[in-house]
């Protein structure tokens, strides 16, 4: 197909698109292969049935409409939701137990409160963070080398690291993410299909924090929750919202992390040469973690949007109160903006992917995520000097908000010490 038609195809689609009936059954290999079809043959904003709600939405699936879904203000998170709300995942809650904070705010409150985390959540700050991360990150590849040859990169390693620094920034003991862990998870990733169970979690995950915050309160520490505690900016939010701010930053930092960090050694592991390359060029890994960060198949990322007016986008009208759901993988193999899209390409030099989403509900945590990653990458090229996947199948979770590897078997030789 030319660039031309890929520009200016616009055609309707017979039947809306299914985002599948349950989150846990979701091919999400096929459906990323699917979105790029759907938008080579029907463009950039297609209709699509949600699994909850009232279902019928929209899609954006190219790089420019899903970057104006994320940043144009007639289209809001939170304001207009309602039982109704089309959603991938059940517990997109709307009402109590589901605590108020910023990823659920438009408009000026939730610039305000961004603007105290960005603070909190600068590269400064997160570079304070590297060496305890770094030695986090080391003792953990220890253990897992401790494993011996063919031990399960992901559940030895990969899944260690994104919960322990998201503790320690938060000031969670080591010991006591066991009380939240499951919850906090089930939450994230969709298998919640009952307002009982979504209820039940939230109140568990709630409930932790909430006991944190009045820790920190009577003992303050050198963490994040300590840090808002003392920087209300003029009573900005109280001990109960700061509670919500945890959970929120626990559950959006943790399983995406893991899942993006599972995917780039998931490549590596199956190229050697890149591998090698990488070893032998460290100065090219910040643009290397940006080009993997574009192509690495992470689930589609993101929340619906609901249109407070009627809005033109795409070729089609999103009328008001109807939503539409950005999903960011297909944008980032979008022809308009990347060429020759599928070629892992470190030398690139075009506009930045969207993984992170765009505009005032972009990732808060990308400054961390990244370090998180580069660390990670470091400590694997300096000790293995070869490091492959073992021939198995590939293990995928399923899922269609966060996906990476479940499984990722692999074998290595050292360098020398
Ligand atoms: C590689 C890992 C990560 C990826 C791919 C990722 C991706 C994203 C994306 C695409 C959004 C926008 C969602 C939307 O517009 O609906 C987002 C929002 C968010 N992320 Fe991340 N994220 C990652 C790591 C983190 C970390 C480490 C933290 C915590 C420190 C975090 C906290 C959040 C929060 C709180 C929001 C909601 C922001 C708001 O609504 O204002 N994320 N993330």
């Amino acid at each position: 197909m030319s660039d031309q038609a890929v520009k200016t195809k616009v055609t309707t689609l017979p039947v809306p698109y299914p985002m599948q009936s349950r989150q846990d059954l979701i091919v999400a290999s096929e459906l990323e292969t699917d979105l790029e079809t759907l938008r080579h043959e029907h463009g950039p904003v297609v209709p699509a049935l949600m699994p909850f709600g009232k279902g019928r939405a929209w899609i954006a699936i190219g790089y420019d409409e899903v970057q104006q879904v994320m940043s144009d203000e007639r289209f809001v998170v939170w304001k207009h939701r309602g039982n109704d709300y089309p959603r991938l995942r059940f517990n997109e809650g709307h009402k109590p137990p589901f605590r108020m904070a910023f990823d659920k705010m438009d408009g000026p409150e939730q610039i305000a409160r961004r603007r105290v985390l960005a603070r909190h959540l600068s590269a400064r700050r997160v570079m304070g963070m590297r060496d305890e991360s770094r030695t986090l990150i080391e003792g953990f590849l220890d253990d897992f080398i401790a494993g011996g040859q063919g031990a399960d990169l992901i559940t030895q390693f990969v899944e260690h690291v994104p919960l322990a620094v998201i503790s320690k920034l938060l000031g969670v003991p080591e010991d006591e993410t066991d009380i939240f862990l499951e919850a906090a998870l089930d939450h994230m990733n969709g298998r919640i299909t009952t307002e009982e169970q979504a209820n039940a979690h939230i109140m568990k995950v709630n409930e932790y924090f909430d006991h944190l915050v009045a820790r920190k309160r009577a003992e303050p520490g050198e963490d994040l929750i300590s840090a808002l505690l003392g920087d209300m900016d003029g009573g900005i939010w109280d001990d109960e919202e700061l509670g919500g701010v945890g959970f929120v930053l626990l559950t959006a930092g943790h399983d995406s992390t893991a899942s993006i960090i599972g995917g780039i050694l998931y490549w590596l592991a199956h190229d050697p040469e890149r591998f090698r390359y990488l070893k032998e060029n460290r100065d090219v890994l910040p643009r290397a973690i940006e080009e993997f960060l574009r192509v690495v198949p992470a689930g589609t990322g993101t929340r619906v949007r609901i249109a407070t007016e009627d809005v033109e986008i795409g070729g089609v009208v999103v009328k008001k109160d109807d939503g539409i759901h950005p999903v960011v993988h297909p944008a980032n193999f979008d022809e308009r903006v990347y060429s020759d899209p599928h070629t892992l390409d470190f030398g690139r030099d075009e506009p930045a992917h969207l993984r992170f989403g765009f505009g005032s509900h972009a990732c808060p945590g990308n400054q961390l995520a990244r370090m998180e990653i580069r660390e990670v990458l470091d400590a694997v090229l300096n000790r293995f000097a070869s490091f492959e996947a073992v021939d198995q199948p590939a293990n995928w979770r399923e899922r269609m908000l966060m996906r990476g590897p479940k499984t990722l078997k692999v074998t290595w030789t050292l360098e020398k010490e």
